[in-house]
């Protein structure tokens, strides 16, 4: 998701319900299972994922904090946090995370403000290594909890540096923020989207400068991710069953070279690991063409979508009545069912791996009771039970909700 409301930003802390119906499928398959395929590769085989012999059904959650909380010291480690989150989403029957596994800028600066800090890649292609260490410790970990991560290779948007500061190390140029909320100031900083876009969208252009060293600062990060030895496993992450997919960028936006550099960089990836599954990390917000250009490569072997009724105005926040929710569950089921055959068509399976709704806080008045966790989640909750079993009843593989906060005692970014 776009960080673009102080809503967004908190949804991250508190937002939390579990799969359900996910979950009464999961406790009725444990009650069957062996131990014998925890450490098998998840695959696709047709338009469904397995675990061995077994199905797998993403009962997902966003945890993109991890490596982050994952580090041995400093502002942002909390060890005991990811244990505890780890044990309530398991309990709640969450068996991925998708992760975060980059994060680019200044670590001397906090531009734009609520930015990832602190920040994996400080400089073009230099590490911090105490945050790499944190993605180790932290995926580590999952086995424990009998999880599987989808793995961010990289991000379109800024709160984790992304696209757009490898645009900037490029290019040597300040990047042109969207409008945004500003977590300190506690109020909206301004920015032109358009030129935003623009200056991101260099960032897959081959005919634009920034393009040679954007790509050898995000290729080299690729193939350092991939070939790295975990340093708590021993085991690269290339070889690494816990990790269910890679992702090429958190929501990568239309434009006209966007199908060229998924189908380069998903080869680049199937050449370095050829395991694991590969998605885009696409929102398929625009349409059965724009699903077809960020699909179609061959080294692409699952399907991503997002879902924001909010964001892209098909539920309207203020507005408590059942009509209000139930139109946007029309269009949260629309979207599956259309998503889903476009996917299969291509012979690919496919997982909705974010989409959220705020709390029973109407109005643009609602302040911080929108935040707060004693605010109710009337419509939530009915919103995600429908998007579960929309996701079981039109043959998507699973769902991740966005985002668990967990047990959060401060805010990080
Ligand atoms: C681990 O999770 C998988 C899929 O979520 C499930 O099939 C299996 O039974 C689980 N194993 C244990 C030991 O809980
Ligand atoms: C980058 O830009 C800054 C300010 O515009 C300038 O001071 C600096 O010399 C530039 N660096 C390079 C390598 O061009
Ligand atoms: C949203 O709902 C509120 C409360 O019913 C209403 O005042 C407002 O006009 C609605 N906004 C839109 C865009 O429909």
């Amino acid at each position: 998701m776009m960080i673009t409301s102080p809503l967004q930003l908190v949804l991250v802390l508190f937002l939390f319900a579990p799969c359900s119906a996910q979950a009464a499928q999961r406790q009725r398959l444990m009650a069957t299972a062996d131990n014998s395929d925890t450490a098998v590769f998840v695959t696709a085989r047709g338009t469904r994922l397995w675990q061995g012999s077994k199905e797998y059904h993403i009962c997902g959650a966003n945890y993109w904090q991890a490596m982050n909380l994952g580090m041995a010291t400093g502002e942002s480690s909390d060890r005991a946090r990811v244990h505890q989150d780890l044990s309530q989403l398991q309990a709640a029957g969450i068996n991925t995370v998708r992760i975060l596994a980059s994060s680019e800028g200044s670590q001397l600066t906090a531009d734009p403000p609520g930015r990832l800090h602190p920040v994996l890649m400080p400089q073009a292609g230099h590490y911090d290594e105490s945050v790499l260490h944190g993605l180790d410790w932290f995926v580590a970990q999952l086995a424990k909890y009998n999880m599987t991560a989808v793995v961010s290779l990289g991000n379109y948007w800024t709160w984790s540096g992304g696209a757009a500061q490898m645009v900037s190390w490029a290019t040597n140029t300040s990047i042109p923020y969207p409008a945004q909320w500003d977590p300190v100031k506690q109020k909206m900083a301004p920015g032109d989207y358009q030129s935003f876009l623009a200056y991101t969208n260099r960032f897959f252009d081959p005919n634009d400068m920034a393009y040679p060293v954007a790509q050898k600062i995000y290729r080299s990060h690729v193939a350092h991710i991939i070939g790295r030895v975990n340093g708590v496993t021993g085991r690269a992450y290339a070889n690494e069953p816990t990790v269910l997919a890679w992702e090429l960028m958190n929501e990568p936006q239309v434009s006209p070279y966007v199908g060229q550099w998924i189908a380069g960089t998903a080869r680049l990836i199937r050449t370095l690991d050829p395991h694991h599954l590969v998605t885009p990390g696409a929102e398929c917000k625009n349409g059965k063409q724009w699903f077809n250009v960020m699909h179609h490569a061959p080294d692409i072997s699952l399907a991503s979508c997002h879902f924001w009724a909010a964001n892209w105005g098909l539920y309207n926040a203020s507005d408590p009545t059942s009509a209000s929710l139930l139109g946007a569950i029309g269009h949260m089921q629309r979207f599956m069912r259309d998503t889903v055959a476009w996917a299969h068509s291509l012979g690919l399976p496919v997982a909705l791996l974010e989409y959220g709704l705020g709390r029973d806080a109407w109005g643009v008045g609602a302040g911080l009771k929108a935040y707060q966790p004693e605010t109710k989640v009337t419509h939530r909750d009915a919103y995600f039970e429908s998007v579960c079993r929309a996701s079981r009843d039109s043959g998507y593989v699973g769902t991740a909700f966005w985002a668990y906060g967990g047990t959060a005692p401060r805010w990080i970014y």
